[in-house]
């Protein structure tokens, strides 16, 4: 048999930092209201002329130095953004040039939004098992300042903007044990950016109905933790960690009481990134890694919910 794993990660986030404090010049809200509903105390904004490759190719850099790979050995890029540089090229082909990749590989974009990450790792994992790919750089990066309603308080608070990467190469070991996804656009205009490239428009920005999709993550993200389990001979007790989505971290507190795992063995970085999209989970990841929390061997739960809705969870060993 052959199973994809993961061979080392990277993150990027941009320099700027903002605060509560100067969305509370911004809009009415308060550093309160955001920490006590959300969890979120800062973000990281990209300059105006740092795109979604810019911040993926730091990402992805880290993450073929991590895995110790050659850069020209790498047949698959899978890049997930809903905020690509441009309409096309893919930010996949963008970034193979920026990498200075010679070989001709595979490149393509995925979009699934804040699932875009959970999404890339299936299709990766479905290459690898496949023998279509040996070594397939997933790369997760949005830079949703950019189309954020700046005057939005229900929005503006919550999105940040970053880029996490991982090399998955094929082994004989797992790796992924089992990765499940899902979509339903009955939802679609509950959180959405309703102006587009063939529907064009006044409203180019994030709208989102909050409460509504605050009650689908909880109850979508319990429900995919018991499917992405089945036959996999693995239970909740043994998850050495669930690195989730970067929403809200009182979505995350609810999983995490919903799988009865203390709260301590789930990676929360919203606090420090807000919800930073595609990039959240490989972010995460690539925090708990360097800080040690994360070691070879550890069982990991992914899963991730957003616009679509789009949602879906991995289940790997690191
Ligand atoms: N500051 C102060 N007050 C705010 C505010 C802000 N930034 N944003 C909204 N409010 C107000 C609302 O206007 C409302 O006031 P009202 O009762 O007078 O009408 C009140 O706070 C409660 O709003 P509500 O939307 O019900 O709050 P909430 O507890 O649901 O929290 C979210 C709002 C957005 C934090 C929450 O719904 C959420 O996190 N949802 C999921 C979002 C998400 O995960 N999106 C991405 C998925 S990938």
């Amino acid at each position: 048999m052959i199973y994809a794993g993961i061979a080392g990660t990277g993150s990027y986030l941009p320099e700027r930092v903002m605060l509560n404090a100067e969305l509370e010049e911004m809009v009415e809200t308060s550093d309160d209201w955001i920490q006590s509903r959300t969890g979120i105390k800062q973000r990281h904004i990209a300059r105006d002329d740092e795109s979604t490759c810019d911040m993926g190719l730091v990402a992805a850099a880290n993450a073929i130095a991590s895995a110790g790979v050659d850069k020209n050995d790498i047949d698959l890029i899978i890049f997930a953004t809903s905020t690509p540089d441009q309409t096309f090229p893919s930010t996949a082909c963008l970034l193979q040039r920026e990498l200075g990749i010679s070989n001709n590989c595979m490149a393509f974009d995925v979009q699934a939004v804040c699932a875009g990450f959970v999404y890339a790792l299936n299709i990766a994992n479905n290459f690898v098992k496949t023998g279509a790919a040996k070594c397939i750089l997933v790369v997760g990066a949005d830079c949703l300042s950019k189309i954020v309603d700046w005057t939005d308080r229900s929005t503006c608070i919550l999105f940040g903007d970053g880029a996490g990467a991982v090399v998955v190469t094929a082994q004989d070991q797992p790796g992924i044990y089992n990765s499940v996804l899902h979509a339903n656009g009955n939802y679609a205009n509950l959180l959405q950016v309703p102006s587009g490239v063939s529907r064009p428009g006044n409203k180019p920005y994030i709208e989102m109905t909050g409460s509504e999709v605050f009650k689908f993550a909880v109850n979508s993200m319990e429900s995919i933790v018991d499917e992405v389990l089945t036959d996999t001979g693995l239970e909740q007790a043994d998850i050495d960690w669930l690195v989730p989505h970067q929403a809200n971290k009182r979505i995350l507190s609810a999983t995490a009481k919903k799988l009865s795992l203390p709260v301590e063995k789930v990676v929360i970085t919203v606090q420090d990134h807000g919800n930073t999209s595609a990039a959240s989970i490989p972010l995460a990841l690539d925090v708990a890694v360097n800080d040690g929390r994360i070691q070879r061997g550890h069982l990991l739960m992914m899963e991730a919910i957003g616009g679509g809705f789009a949602w879906g969870a991995v289940l790997l060993r690191y």
